[in-house]
């Protein structure tokens, strides 16, 4: 976590009865997309539990309370509102430390019965959003020279399910994506990087016949579920200010053939 321990309270000293402006803020600050259930409220809790400010957002008007946590209505593929969300990062915090891009929209269906809205939506949110986030981001990263950006796509990508062909061609534009703007922020001290669950149990996959879930976990070395935590894990080694030498990664959950 960066600065951690950094920037120490002020402490009383002989002028103790002298009004004293509040000790700056330093704890980090992450801003995680898709916050408002499933994988992103998982990580932003295991954020606030490592002592971050987090940010969350979602299109739902019911987000949730912790202490250090705020949460905002902000639909990631808009650029009307991502920018004055950004804006107020930058107003109210002055800084971002972490970006964690999870919100997303899947559809599974056969290409022949797939309309043409179903792809373009989950283009727009899963492409774009992540896109416009990572920009955004990225202008208030570069001030301090310091910033972790983790997208998530899915351990199927390198399986080319059937029913998905959509789904993944976003899931492989946002990996390559990343790569390219792995490149291009490297010289801001920024890293980016992809985390790639397999089957999650969240409501992504909670209308999938469990036969069919089944069946796609036999396909991975780990013949079970992807937990919350096993992202949670990898996410985190992702921020650790050690980490910096780890930029344009994807770490594909429960070992995927060809990943
Ligand atoms: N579950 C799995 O099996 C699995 C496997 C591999 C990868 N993934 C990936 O993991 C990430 C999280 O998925 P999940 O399983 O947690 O899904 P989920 O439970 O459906 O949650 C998706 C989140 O994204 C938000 N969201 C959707 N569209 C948005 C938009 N336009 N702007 C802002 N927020 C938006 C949703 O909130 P609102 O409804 O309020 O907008 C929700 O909080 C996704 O990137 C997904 O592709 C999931």
């Amino acid at each position: 976590m960066p600065d951690a321990g950094a920037g120490g309270a002020g402490a009383a000293g002989p002028d103790a009865a002298a009004p004293s402006a509040p000790a700056p803020d330093s704890r980090p600050v992450a801003v995680v997309t898709g916050a408002r259930k499933g994988i992103g409220r998982h990580l932003a809790e295991s954020l606030l539990g490592a002592g971050y400010r987090v940010l969350g957002c979602g299109r739902g008007a019911e987000g949730w309370e912790a202490d250090g946590f705020a949460y905002h209505v902000v639909d990631v593929a808009d650029e009307a509102q991502v920018l004055p969300f950004m804006r107020h990062v930058t107003q109210a915090y002055g800084r971002l430390d972490a970006l964690i891009n999870c919100a997303a929209l899947a559809s599974m269906n056969h290409t022949i019965l797939t309309p043409v809205s179903s792809v373009e939506k989950m283009l727009r949110v899963n492409v774009t959003g992540t896109f416009l986030m990572s920009r955004e981001s990225a202008k208030l990263m570069r001030k301090r020279r310091f910033g972790r950006i983790v997208n998530v796509s899915s351990a199927v990508v390198p399986l080319r399910l059937s029913g998905e062909a959509a789904y993944l061609a976003s899931k492989s534009a946002v990996q390559t994506l990343s790569q390219v703007m792995a490149r291009e922020l490297s010289e801001f001290g920024i890293t980016v990087n992809v985390v790639a669950p397999g089957p999650t149990d969240t409501d992504m996959i909670r209308g999938v016949p469990k036969a069919k879930i089944d069946e796609l976990t036999q396909q991975f070395f780990n013949k079970r579920l992807t937990t919350l935590d096993d992202i949670a894990n990898v996410v985190h080694f992702f921020l650790r200010p050690g980490s910096g030498g780890v930029t344009g990664q994807v770490i594909y959950l429960n070992g995927v053939p060809n990943g």
